[in-house]
């Protein structure tokens, strides 16, 4: 356990990106409610998602983390999560076959809701507010009232994250995450895809290998894992107050964990040295990761990686990198051999999305996908050549037929990013600009099998 920790010992740290309250009974009185309620997530889980994520690590398993930059209250629907959690599956699958890996599915679902933003403020027709921070500090209409930040969100938030982490389990577990029923909706999507031909060669082979197993008498109705796959959930800790709420002595082994979800993730504007976040995280046990973009230098990376994991576990931490498609080549290999030299095992993961926001000349952010795939080919460019195991992707995504990234098979244009432009922050991924990505990682992931076939 860390050493001269308590829940509450980042308060005497530096924090950025924390609302601040104007009436600190209320939070208070928030804080005692969430502290009450039930935990979202088992510390047992949590270690489940740890032993996974140590498989990734020493190269054995592949890692696929997505969801939305920031779920909403207003967005919260069951086909969202249903369709965002098909959409995973699909992508898994597609690069299990690839990668001949198992693939660790986590959501950034059921609690990402705080964003750190750039400015304090905003400013529209020469009225200044505060920004949006998410739905559980703010709201995102530009008004006076709406803009106050107001703790009773952190309990909506709760519920909110309850609600869809309990259609994930059902999901998961009930039925719908059938393999043979998975494989189905990437064919159907396959029918519809400019790009059919392109894949089809893998898809087929899928098929292929569902039917010879159901020949040999392994099918879903035999082999109950068919039935069902584990999902973990994971967002930014960025919202202080409210994780440490939910932060819990585990019953069984004493140890401290933050129960809003099996793994969380500490932000580029937030992993300074001596920050409350840093401080917050390193006494958790929950698995960690932590953005890693061009500001970091190996030597401070090698001190965080000794505060927050001091005793070198395996899964505890996943380095996400989020260089950006032009300087991940150049950026990225320096923290790799670092790490390397000093003997931390870590899983480093790519977030193709945050270092490649651009504004479109219609004025909307976005981010083309074109540069999301460079910056992925980059990342296994890096590890290639380092002899390192590109582990995993971390993407913002939704299974929705959005159009907030430009590019893809069925090319979204600037003119169009206005037709259904839904995020509550940064540009996602639609379904099928998901699905594209996750075939494309399959052919990397497929070099890289080949290459560690061929060495052994
Ligand atoms: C995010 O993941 O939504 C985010 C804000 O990323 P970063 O901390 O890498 O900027
Ligand atoms: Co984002």
């Amino acid at each position: 356990m860390a050493r001269d920790w308590t829940p509450d010992s980042w308060k005497a740290h530096e924090a950025r990106h924390l609302p601040v309250y104007e009436d600190a009974a209320a939070l208070a009185e928030v804080e005692g409610v969430l502290a009450n309620y039930p935990p979202l997530v088992f510390a047992g889980e949590a270690r489940a998602l740890k032993a996974d994520l140590a498989d990734v690590a020493s190269g054995k398993a592949f890692l696929l983390q997505g969801g939305d930059c920031a779920e909403s209250f207003a967005e919260f629907h069951p086909n969202n999560i249903r369709d965002t959690f098909r959409v995973i599956l699909q992508m898994a699958v597609v690069m299990t076959f690839a990668g001949k890996l198992p693939v660790v599915k986590v959501g950034r679902m059921a609690g990402q809701f705080a964003k750190p933003r750039s400015s304090d403020t905003e400013t529209q027709d020469g009225v200044t507010l505060p920004s949006y921070f998410g739905d559980n500090v703010n709201g995102i209409e530009f008004d006076p009232d709406i803009r106050r930040n107001d703790p009773q969100r952190m309990v909506r938030a709760y519920s909110q994250a309850a609600a869809t982490l309990n259609l994930l389990r059902a999901f998961a577990g009930g039925g719908y995450a059938n393999l043979r029923q998975v494989h189905q909706w990437t064919l159907d999507f396959m029918g519809r895809s400019p790009w059919a031909d392109k894949f089809g060669e893998i898809s087929n082979r899928i098929s292929e290998a569902l039917d010879f197993m159901e020949a040999c008498g392994v099918d879903p109705r035999t082999v109950p894992q068919l039935q069902g796959t584990s999902f973990y959930t994971s967002h930014e800790a960025l919202l202080l107050p409210y994780e440490q709420a939910m932060t819990r002595r585990d019953s069984l082994t004493g140890d401290w964990y933050d129960t809003s979800a099996h793994m969380v993730w500490i932000g580029d504007r937030t992993r300074f040295p001596g920050s409350a976040h840093i401080e917050f995280c390193r006494g958790i046990g929950n698995p960690l990761g932590m953005k890693c973009g061009p500001s970091l230098e190996p030597d401070a990376l090698l001190r965080l990686l000794d505060t927050l994991n001091p005793g070198r576990e395996a899964g505890r931490i996943t380095l996400i990198s989020r260089f950006g498609h032009d300087k991940v080549e150049a950026g990225l290999p320096a923290l790799v051999r670092a790490v390397k030299r000093e003997g931390h095992p870590v899983v480093w993961s790519c977030d193709p999305m945050h270092g490649n926001v651009i504004k479109a000349d219609s004025g909307y952010k976005t981010r083309p996908f074109d540069r999301i795939l460079a910056e992925v080919r980059g990342f296994f460019a890096v590890h290639r050549a380092e002899g390192t195991h590109a582990g995993g992707i971390h993407v913002e995504m939704t299974g929705q037929d959005v159009t907030e990234c430009v590019g893809g098979a069925v090319a979204i244009t600037d003119e169009a990013l206005g037709d259904r432009y839904h995020t509550h922050c940064d540009p996602r991924l639609n379904a099928a600009q998901s699905l594209e990505l996750a075939f494309l990682i399959a052919e990397m992931l497929n070099l890289e099998a080949k290459e560690t076939r061929a060495a052994a």
